[in-house]
């Protein structure tokens, strides 16, 4: 078996990598002033979102717009204000981009990411205006209190990216969760809750007439951004080159590679799972990884591959196939998967640059 933890990034470098064209990391791109879905996987962190609208403007963030009639109204309604709309699922993101085209509505744009991911990595310190998250998933068992949305940590973060006085804006049916986010807020300690009317159409989301038609009692609270923080939490560093190591031994053989060798790796807050290794087709020493990197904010599937080069040794890198982002626990699937070589080969390791 091999380690229970990971080491920390840093602590198995051993050299800088010379120029591969193997190990180029993806190019970032500047984010296209006509385009409405967000590349954000190649976009610089944060996003030029003056650059994304081709102006500058006032910025304002909704969170779950669903089919994203609130953020399509608002817009028409605020043309001469900026909309970031932001979703987790693909359907909600298909259904608000052709609404978007539909109504012609120029001032949107759309990222299909998580919150918390996406709040502190796409926005600048100071940059948002509001934050609008209507009628948000409840998580009403005790147990799931930690998915939601509106906790200490998201106040925190807002506290970077909003600007002096600005507003995160909650509608919600769910009275418990209005009293958890007050709480939440209130102990964040930054945050006034004053009392504010509900703006027009807020409570004719799709999920606002549902509950309406149910009879259940819609609520709007306000919470104003008084003291905003010193701190900004940093955005991710794209690095030089793909995480890698160097092995060297004996050639692979295929034959006493594990059916089932799946290992999960606690990295941190975050865990690395290896579901197998399995040699490429046609290739005569190459051995691919199916890895999920799973942490707090972003859970990605990625591909790490190890093969002989000419030279004699073995690479094992990150693959950019899906346009991995190189986050600290992806630089810890490398890790894992020489973990796994070391243990499943008699491979040995000479040089490690994660
Ligand atoms: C109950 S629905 C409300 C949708 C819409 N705001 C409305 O009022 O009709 C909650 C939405 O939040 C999205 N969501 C959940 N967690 C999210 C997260 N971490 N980041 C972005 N969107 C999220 C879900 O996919 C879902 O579309």
């Amino acid at each position: 078996m091999g380690p229970a933890n990971l080491p920390p990034a840093h602590e198995g470098r051993q050299g800088e990598a010379a120029f591969d064209p193997d190990l180029q990391p993806p190019a970032l791109v500047v984010p296209e002033p006509g385009r409405v879905l967000l590349a954000w996987r190649r976009a610089p962190f944060p996003v030029d979102w003056a650059r994304a609208f081709g102006r500058s403007a006032p910025l304002h963030l909704e969170v779950g717009f669903g089919d994203g009639r609130y953020t399509v109204r608002r817009a028409l309604a605020q043309p001469s204000q900026d909309h970031v709309g932001l979703e987790v699922s693909n359907v909600s993101v298909q259904r608000a981009l052709a609404r978007v085209r539909r109504e012609a509505v120029a001032n949107v744009r759309v990222a299909k990411a998580g919150a918390a991911f996406a709040l502190r990595q796409l926005f600048a310190p100071r940059s948002l205006e509001s934050i609008t998250v209507n009628f948000p998933d409840p998580w009403p068992k005790e147990r799931h209190e930690r998915h939601r949305l509106l906790r200490r940590p998201f106040f925190a973060l807002a506290a970077s990216r909003l600007v002096a006085g600005g507003e995160i804006r909650l509608a919600t049916d769910h009275s418990e969760y209005l009293a958890f986010a007050r709480a939440e807020a209130r102990a964040d300690g930054r945050y006034g809750l004053p009392a504010a009317e509900p703006p027009d159409a807020v409570f004719e989301t799709k999920y606002a007439l549902k509950w309406r038609d149910l009879g259940k009692p819609l609520h709007y609270q306000v919470f104003r951004l008084d003291q905003p923080s010193d701190t900004h939490p940093s955005h991710l560093e794209r690095p030089l080159h793909m995480p890698h190591a160097f092995l060297t031994g004996p050639a692979i053989d295929p034959t006493q590679l594990p059916a089932d060798a799946k290992r999960v790796f606690p990295y941190g807050p975050a865990h690395v799972i290896v579901h197998e290794g399995w040699q490429a087709l046609g290739a005569a020493e190459q051995v691919l990884f199916r890895v999920t990197v799973d942490e707090p904010e972003l859970t990605q599937q990625v591909l790490v591959v190890a093969l002989r080069r000419p030279s004699g040794e073995v690479i094992v890198r990150l693959e950019r196939f899906g346009d991995p982002l190189i986050t600290p626990a992806v630089r810890g699937a490398v890790h894992a998967a020489v973990e796994w070589l070391l243990e499943h080969t008699a491979l040995q390791a000479r040089e490690r640059n994660y």
